[in-house]
């Protein structure tokens, strides 16, 4: 258990007190390194937007929400997460598509969201919406400094507000970048803050440094994939987000992790039978939810072999389908974890976001990559404008 919110059961290991140590010590030493990029993660993070900028667009009742990888990936993850608390309407553009679904209603908002204001997909997107509307509202989120998107934000008198240049994109969730949009969908954004809360809560240190040391031997011994065995359909979007963090944060140097996303139960049927007999190279992450509403099956026609099913619901059939996945795994010794959410909430999603930027940091620290760079990416960004030329 993190908090009262989650259930993590971590991967079977024999606890050394020498790696505790190590590892324990790296993470104090990344905490003031990297106090500034991790500052949003805290209550005491001061926005560079006030709420009366907010209070200006609060009848818009539809967003677009216009950008790529971390500057989009976390507040996708957020309004799948939260989805049952969002009352508007939010359209994500979040890749090209060489025809856009163009959404334009009355009381529509533009959020460009984009750290360097020079993306090449978001400009695209942001282009043709802006072309298909007559009036709009634009609010940038962008780094303060001269870029195609300041220039144009100026242009259309659209609210700037400043995207803090030592965020990166990836750590981006819970600034400006996340929690703007986060706010204007009615959400509260001091509840998503819990580093202060977690780094102080022993049994929380103790489970993320064991995991990290764990993946650590995991990648070393050859076992490179991490594969998400998703069995809540509102967390597609959070385990994206991860995706992203642990491919960009990781891979370079010919190291890093490859995160996969399963489908629960769905993948079964497809995948279940290399994961379970295949090569060894991955290590597991079950994650579901319990306590949950769902449609309830109905009595009349359930008879025979399926008599099993009378009064329950999908959650329960979802559940037990975990329960043996993981009774499978452990008689086969496959390395697995497992997270259980109890209550969906900001707090909640909160504690993932920083568990999981957490393990990324540590773990880069120990396999000795920079997580905080992505110089492959940028290196596709040039090499585009080439061909444009
Ligand atoms: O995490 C990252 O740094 C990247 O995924 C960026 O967010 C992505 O490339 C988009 O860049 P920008 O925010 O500059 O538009």
């Amino acid at each position: 258990m993190f908090s009262k919110n989650i259930i993590f059961k971590n991967f079977l290991q024999k606890k050394n007190i020498n790696v505790k140590k190590k590892i324990n010590n790296i993470l104090k030493k990344e905490l003031i390194i990297s106090n500034k990029l991790l500052s949003s993660f805290n209550r005491n993070y001061k926005y560079n937007y006030k709420k009366e900028t907010l209070n200006k667009y609060k009848n818009f009742t539809t967003i677009n929400l216009i950008g790529m990888g971390g500057s989009i990936l976390g507040t996708e993850a957020i309004c799948d997460f939260l989805k049952f608390k969002i009352k508007k309407k939010i359209n994500f553009y979040n890749n090209l598509d060489s025809k856009i679904n163009l959404k334009n209603k009355k009381n529509t908002l533009n959020l460009i969201v984009s750290k360097s204001g020079n993306t090449l997909e978001t400009i695209s997107n942001f282009n043709i919406i802006l072309n298909s509307q007559k009036k709009n509202k634009n609010i940038v989120i962008t780094e303060k400094k001269s870029s195609f998107l300041t220039k144009l934000a100026n242009k259309l008198k659209a609210d700037i507000i400043e995207h803090k240049n030592y965020i990166g994109g990836r750590y981006s969730v819970l600034s400006e970048v996340g929690m703007l949009p986060a706010e204007l969908l009615g959400l509260n954004e001091r509840k998503f803050k819990r580093l202060n809360y977690l780094i102080k809560n022993k049994h929380f240190l103790n489970q993320l440094i064991y995991n990290v040391n764990f993946i650590y031997n995991c990648v070393s011994k050859g076992r490179k994939n991490s594969v998400i065995l998703n069995y809540d359909e509102s967390s597609k979007n959070l385990f994206k987000w991860y995706q992203q963090l642990t491919a960009e944060s990781l891979g370079k140097d010919n190291k890093g992790i490859f995160p996969i996303i399963s489908s629960m139960p769905r993948d079964n049927h497809s995948l279940l039978q290399l994961y379970l007999d295949g090569p060894k190279n991955n290590f597991f992450t079950f994650f579901g939810t319990i306590n949950e509403k769902s449609n309830q099956l109905s009595n009349k026609n359930l008879f025979g072999k399926f008599s099993i099913l009378k009064n329950k619901n999908l959650n329960q059939i979802i559940k037990a389908q975990r329960q043996a996945t993981q009774r499978v795994f452990k008689r086969k010794k496959i390395p697995f974890r497992s997270f259980e959410i109890l209550s969906r909430n900001e707090e909640t999603v909160g504690e993932l976001f920083t568990f999981f930027v957490l393990e990324t940091i540590l773990l880069g620290r120990l396999m000795k990559v920079n997580p905080f760079d992505q110089p492959s990416v940028e290196l596709i960004k040039t090499e585009t404008t080439k061909s444009l030329i």
